[in-house]
């Protein structure tokens, strides 16, 4: 049975060329990046390397660049860490109802120590108002995080007049770019954001390694204690062959954004169409033109988005209902939720995520037994027959 993986926003395959860079630091290079015999400053030159690859990628200064166990922690540090350094100056922070958990949570937890949060609303495209958003800001508020693009819906914020308006109002600006680096072009200064998340498996990367960006001058407390590893900001011995992995990817990244935006971009574009176009009562949640080129997400009428996902995965299609991250509730995702509209519909949303390592064959096989496994699931949902 032929096997085709289109979770790419949940987890990307490691690429062979970035696990051949991280194999010697698990055996022979095993050293301590902060030890100072030849095996230390062998691992130290590694993630010294491995700091000047993510720094390129995101036209960052190396010395801006701080390794963590993934995004999640990138971004429970950026948040954590600034409002907590910056507490006597305010107490306030601005993030939207869309973000990922890792942002969500983490403002749940802040507002239970005293912060006051505001979740931004967004539009039935997903997109979030700049009004609104400056109307939000007042003199307690010390930060705005902002994803960059959603992991669910794909769509683009407007992140460089977000953050321009930060910077008037004098306001801490972080962006959750997990799944937007290495898939289309970052700059934080282009995009004058103070702190950026962003995590190696998503971008055929080892899993269990990120980083995140804040700009020089930027104070933060850190979120862990116990050594002045990684200057102070993040404690802990470095995981170098992990660094390395996430710099290796980097690299590669940036030779194959070109990629992404024209050869993925039509494989996404072939599937989106297809199924559009063959499958009726389908339709694509979010803005289709604020969005990463590797992701469609659709509904499909008077289906379980769960039940699909099982009936693809049985003939070796890989796909997601809401994020990865919430899958196995059956409530829908608090993303499309958050859309507006017809709760029957967000439940029948599967997320279809491509990757450079999928090819036309991949798309074309999944056109061609999709249609037919909506249609007899159709068959036996009463209401789908009666119109
Ligand atoms: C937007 C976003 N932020 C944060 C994370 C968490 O990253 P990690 O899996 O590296 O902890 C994810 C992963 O799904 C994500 O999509």
């Amino acid at each position: 049975m032929q096997q085709v993986y289109l979770d790419n926003n949940a987890t990307t395959p490691l690429d062979p060329l970035v696990f051949e860079a991280m194999k010697p630091h698990f055996m022979e290079d095993f050293g301590n990046a902060s030890s100072i015999h030849t095996y230390g400053q062998k691992a130290n030159s590694a993630v010294e390397n491995a700091r000047r690859q993510v720094a390129d990628l995101i036209g960052a200064r190396p010395n801006e660049i701080v390794f963590t166990s993934g995004g999640t922690e990138a971004d429970n540090t950026a948040l954590r860490g600034v409002l907590t350094h910056h507490r006597a100056r305010g107490n306030h922070i601005i993030t939207a109802v869309t973000e990922h958990s890792a942002v969500l949570q983490t403002c749940e937890q802040l507002e239970k120590e005293g912060f006051r949060v505001t979740y931004l609303p967004v539009d039935r495209e997903g997109m979030i108002s700049l009004d609104r958003l400056e109307k939000a800001i007042d003199e307690e508020t010390l930060l705005i995080s902002i994803m960059h693009a959603n992991s669910e819906i794909g769509v683009i914020q407007p992140i460089q007049e977000m953050a321009a308006l930060a910077r008037e109002k004098k306001v801490l600006f972080h962006t959750d770019a997990v799944q937007t680096v290495a898939k289309i072009p970052v700059n934080v200064k282009d995009l004058g954001v103070d702190l950026l998340s962003l995590s190696a498996h998503k971008f055929h990367g080892p899993k269990g390694v990120g980083a995140f960006y804040i700009r020089s001058g930027v104070k933060m407390d850190p979120l862990l204690f116990g050594g002045s590893h990684e200057r102070s900001r993040r404690a802990g011995t470095v995981n170098v062959p992990g660094i390395v992995g996430l710099g290796r990817s980097a690299e590669l990244a940036r030779e194959g954004l070109k990629e992404l935006d024209t050869r993925v971009k039509a494989l996404r574009d072939r599937l989106e169409k297809g199924i559009l176009e063959h499958i009726s009562g389908t339709a694509v949640n979010g803005s289709r033109t604020h969005r990463i080129p590797h992701l469609t997400n659709i509904s499909f009428r008077a289906i379980e988005g769960e039940a699909l996902l099982i009936s693809l995965d049985f003939q070796g299609v890989a796909v997601s209902t809401g994020s990865a991250c919430s899958s196995g509730t059956v409530e829908p995702s608090h993303v499309l939720t958050a859309l507006g509209g017809n709760r029957k519909l967000h439940k029948s949303a599967i997320r279809f995520s491509v990757s450079r390592m999928n090819s036309g064959e991949e798309i074309d096989y999944v056109l061609g037994i999709l249609p037919e496994i909506v249609e007899r699931m159709r068959e036996v949902t009463p209401l789908y027959r009666a119109g």
